[in-house]
């Protein structure tokens, strides 16, 4: 069985406990057999500041870009606010992704059953819902030039970033939403600002140019407050969304809310193939470090348990055990077992260990049965 080089990044607040869980999953499938993972684990964020001076290493980008994937907890906290913008915990995520050139993020949100009343929207708005947002990650205003806070002559100061995109960075982003598109729902909905912005009348224009090479996926374009309102009205209307960083960033949170709690919200951040067929990838729970609930044994590890499905699949070659982890999720909530996030009447409230010992038993079963 080949082996497979994993980095995992734990990161700050809660973190370092929900991939805690992550790593009792690879070490149980190390010892079944199914899987021959090899793991490297590096602090970023706020822990690599204390440790190292500095939220990420060069050693760390390097071990992340030699990695088959790297798997990501979370990063930040009040301990580091008051430091500067560059050596802020989240301006390690930001470079870690630029440097691996993870352009296309994918975060799926998919309401469970289980968790239909978890929601604060009406079941029968979001009953089935499955939707995919893809965000462009590295380029738009979150690294556009210039960008700082300026004296001005007359004494005010000014705040200023640049939203910019450029054809190909469009296009690669598009191409990833249109392929996925094609092995979903075959709906693609480019979301964009082109009535005020002219980045997002290029966005558009160059999302429409591709589209002819797909044929077979319908593509649709709206205005992205416009999205956000209808995420909330009609989002089964949506397939597959892609959009910029920014705007990306907005929606993602709020489609998470749609399934009942951030903390169910996996993603994957994926960069282009090279000529030898590796692809940089990393994996994160979208919701972030939690500090309030750190420690506790309080935080709900399905995020990042469902980010390392999405490891499995698309860098790990193990799309199998993926489908297993997620029926586990799945089995594992319709039996009522609930981390305090989405805790409800008559189910049963259990810690983030318990949660991941839970995943690991019916994990095992499933595992057992299909051999
Ligand atoms: C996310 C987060 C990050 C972002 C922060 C932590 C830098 O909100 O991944 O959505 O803004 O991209
Ligand atoms: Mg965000």
């Amino acid at each position: 069985m080949a082996i497979k080089n994993i980095l995992i990044t734990p990161g700050d607040g809660i973190g370092p406990e929900v991939m805690a869980e992550v790593s009792k999953i690879i070490a149980f499938l190390n010892t079944e057999g199914i899987a021959s993972f090899s793991v490297t684990e590096r602090p970023i964020g706020g822990a690599s500041i204390d440790a190292h001076g500095v939220p990420v290493t060069d050693e760390t980008i390097e071990l992340g870009k030699n990695a088959d994937c790297v798997l990501l907890g979370a990063v930040g906290g009040p301990k580091w606010d008051q430091v500067d913008y560059s050596i802020r915990p989240e301006a390690g995520l930001l470079k870690i992704r630029k440097e691996l050139g993870l352009f296309a993020n994918l975060r799926p949100a998919l309401v469970f059953d289980a968790l239909i009343d978890a929601s604060t929207l009406k079941a029968d708005v979001i009953r089935g819902l499955d939707i995919l947002i893809v965000r462009e990650l590295t380029g738009g205003v979150y690294f556009g030039e210039p960008r700082g806070i300026f004296e001005l002559p007359n004494g005010e100061r000014q705040g200023v970033n640049t939203q910019v995109y450029t054809t190909s960075e469009i296009h690669r982003v598009a191409r990833v939403a249109f392929e996925l598109a094609q092995k979903r729902g075959k709906k693609l909905c480019s979301c964009e600002k082109a009535n005020v912005m002219e980045s997002g009348k290029l966005w558009r224009e160059e999302v429409s140019k591709i589209s002819g090479d797909y044929a077979d996926v319908s593509l649709s374009h709206m205005y992205a407050d416009n999205c956000a309102m209808q995420l909330l009205k009609n989002p089964r209307q949506f397939d597959v969304i892609v959009t910029d960083n920014l705007f990306g960033d907005i929606l993602s949170d709020e489609a998470s809310m749609l399934t009942g709690s951030l903390g169910m919200l996996p993603s994957a951040s994926l960069g282009a193939r090279d000529h030898a067929g590796h692809q940089n990838a990393l994996y994160e729970p979208v919701h972030g470090s939690a500090p309030d609930i750190a420690g506790q044994n309080k935080a709900n590890p399905l995020a990042a348990i469902l980010s390392f499905a999405m490891a499995l699949r698309f860098s790990l070659d193990l799309s199998s055990v993926a489908d297993h982890i997620e029926a586990s999720a799945r089995a594992v909530l319709d039996r009522g077992i609930r981390t305090p996030d989405i805790m409800a009447e008559g189910c049963r409230a259990v810690g983030t260990t318990e949660m991941g010992d839970a995943i690991i038993d019916e994990l095992k079963t499933r595992l057992r049965k299909a051999a």
